[in-house]
């Protein structure tokens, strides 16, 4: 589908803002344990390179890559890894740091990943937390905002590639088909 236009939904103060919210309560979640934060690739790249500039609890990093949607904005509905993590999990605690939880598929299919590889807790941050298409019951421990509907781009997210860059979050209107 053809873009119409971007409308700003979150600006990068507010987003800024949020982030920092989210950063002080992980900081005091982990404040005793040593924490494993988890970068779901590509989408929150931004989001988790901002949020891990304010954890003060010395964490270590890794990356996963996963593909759930196509070159569109409807969910394949299948998942698949494309890149793993490379840090043993086993009796770690982890912090999965997504950019978009919306019908959950990514988030089951890592958190039973994590789960089977023994990390010893297992929690989730999600700068946007999307419940509208929500298909299971998982909890969003530390949620940036809740929308109910709307396509997204912008700070790390993508329509077909594109609107990664952009400092702020946008909704996208289509033009009719
Ligand atoms: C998006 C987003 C989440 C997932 C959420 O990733 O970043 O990982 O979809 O959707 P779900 O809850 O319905 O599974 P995408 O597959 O577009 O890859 P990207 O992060 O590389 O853009």
């Amino acid at each position: 589908m053809r873009v119409k236009a971007l409308h700003q939904l979150y600006s990068s103060e507010e987003i800024a803002l949020r982030v920092a919210e989210l950063a002080g309560r992980i900081n005091h979640c982990y404040r005793d344990g040593q924490l494993v934060m988890i970068c779901v690739l590509k989408g929150a790249f931004m989001f988790f390179s901002d949020l891990l500039k304010l954890i003060n609890v010395g964490p270590e990093i890794d990356f996963v890559r996963v593909a759930s949607y196509g070159h569109g904005d409807t969910s394949s509905g299948t998942v698949s890894l494309l890149k793993d993590v490379e840090t043993d999990l086993a009796g770690r605690h982890v912090l999965l740091v997504e950019d978009v939880v919306d019908t959950g598929a990514t988030m089951d299919f890592l958190l039973a990943r994590m789960r089977a590889a023994g990390a010893k807790t297992l929690r989730l941050a999600a700068l946007v937390d999307k419940v509208e298409r929500r298909r299971t019951d998982l909890t969003v421990d530390f949620p940036g905002f809740s929308l109910s509907e709307g396509f997204i781009v912008g700070y790390g997210l993508d329509y077909a590639e594109r609107y990664r860059e952009l400092p702020a979050i946008y909704t996208i209107e289509f033009e009719d088909a």
